[in-house]
């Protein structure tokens, strides 16, 4: 079978190498892949939020499944064109992305069907919505209820800042993104991210993951796409790990009650407070940088994976985690996520990679005409390693790190150091 995996990301890159795992897969297209995906599949040029195109262009191919990263193109419906044309896609089509794609959207669904979240009202009038804050204050989540490439999210820890976000929004800053602003509870606890494949009928979870999104050490500084990430989280107990598959089991219920057709992976992003977990929202695709740790760690194939969620049999495809630690630093340019530079020679891959279970996937790279690596994006690398336990992966992971280099790397030095500690570093 031919794939074509859409998106350019380190996620794209760990989908891509995974399902060339598969042997039922002979090759992958990548629209547009990165430096990292042009060394193992062939990357192409496609407007991937035209579904139109992506379908003419998946039938002239040959593909045999279409398989999409980010969340733009589900949001405009990529799935529904590439199903149309006969061709199985992995991903909600328009009606089932809009659980990422409008925050109001989600939190309406997740209050329709007594899934925990925090509060939350929605506004299309500026003065509702100061007063509503004057009335709930801070500290406070303000949202543009649309995408915004991950900057529709302020977490205002005073009213000041979170005035500032609500009249921005009304403004126009994120476009029509921010025509309706979600202001909604700030929770307190650790994150956790489960996934689940589901095909609307079956939901199988992947192994939990925590992110750190602040861009610097002790969750300090902006937030960012993601600077680090590790799987299992050794922190979740039992029962708050069965609150979340039953709230995520709640949500595919619910969507299928409404009529919403969901194949593909449903992303739970979940604080887990003393009153147990609660969802602070949902996405409508694989985590970046969740995947460049929990794909790993699958003892499974996920070609077949993905085409049985695409082609709802979900129920008849067993899959199962593998016993061991995964840890990924995400290397960086200077100055992300703010502004930064490209174009910045790599160096040391390849000896990083030489490391026992080291992987390092491309997340912002480019190969020039001369076949070196350029940095082309805010987060340029995400160094993976597994381990048998956390502090040996984590070693690992860092050793790797220690080998790369380029004029302007940053990264976090601490990622899974809070959870090594244990839950009370959460409460220190
Ligand atoms: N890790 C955050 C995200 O994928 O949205």
């Amino acid at each position: 079978m031919r794939v074509l995996v859409l998106g350019g990301g380190g996620r794209e890159h760990a989908i891509v190498a995974k399902l060339l795992e598969s042997p039922n897969v002979d090759d992958v297209l990548a629209a547009p892949g990165n430096g990292g995906t042009a060394s193992i599949a062939v990357n192409v040029k496609l407007d991937v939020e035209d579904g139109a195109a992506v379908a003419a262009f998946a039938k002239a191919e040959g593909v045999g499944l279409v398989v999409i990263g980010p969340e733009a193109p589900l949001v405009a419906g990529v799935a529904d064109d590439v199903r149309a044309a006969g061709i199985p896609a992995f991903g909600p089509g328009a009606a089932g992305a809009r659980i990422e794609g409008s925050k109001r959207f989600a939190k309406e669904l997740m209050f329709r069907h007594n899934i925990p979240t925090g509060f939350s009202e929605a506004f299309t009038d500026e003065e509702a919505a100061l007063e509503y804050l004057q009335e709930v204050s801070a500290p406070i989540v303000v949202k543009a209820d649309g995408l915004a490439a991950g900057k529709g999210v302020t977490v205002a820890m005073d009213v000041h800042t979170a005035r500032e976000a609500i009249r921005e929004c009304f403004a126009g800053r994120f476009g029509d993104a921010g025509s309706t602003v979600v202001i909604e509870e700030y929770l307190r606890g650790p994150e956790c991210s489960l996934l689940a494949f589901t095909d609307g009928e079956t939901v199988v979870p992947m192994a939990p993951a925590q992110d750190h999104k602040r861009a610097l050490d002790g969750d300090e500084g902006p937030n960012t796409g993601g600077m680090g990430v590790y799987s299992p989280v050794p922190i979740v107990t039992d029962e708050e790990y069965a609150a979340m598959m039953a709230a995520m089991v709640h949500a595919v219920e619910g969507m299928r009650s409404e009529g919403i057709d969901y194949r593909g992976v449903l992303y739970g992003g979940f604080i887990l407070t003393d009153e147990g977990p609660k969802l602070l929202e949902f996405n409508a695709r694989f985590g970046d940088p969740e995947t460049q740790v929990i794909l790993p760690r699958l003892d499974g194939d996920l070609a077949e994976i993905l085409l049985a969620t695409a082609e709802r049999r979900l129920a008849d495809v067993s899959l199962a985690w593998r016993d061991e630690w995964a840890v990924s630093v995400v290397l960086a340019s200077g100055g992300y996520p703010g502004d930064y530079e490209t174009g910045k020679p790599v160096n040391g891959i390849a000896d990083a990679e030489s490391l026992t279970d080291v992987t390092v996937y491309h997340a912002g790279t480019r190969l020039a005409e001369d076949g070196s690596l350029l940095t082309a994006g805010g987060r340029v690398l995400n160094v993976t390693a597994l381990g048998p336990d956390f502090a040996s992966a984590r070693e690992r992971a860092y050793e790797a790190v220690g080998r790369i280099g380029w004029d302007g790397m940053f990264f976090r030095t601490d990622i899974g150091a809070r959870a090594q500690r244990g839950r009370a570093a959460w409460e220190a």
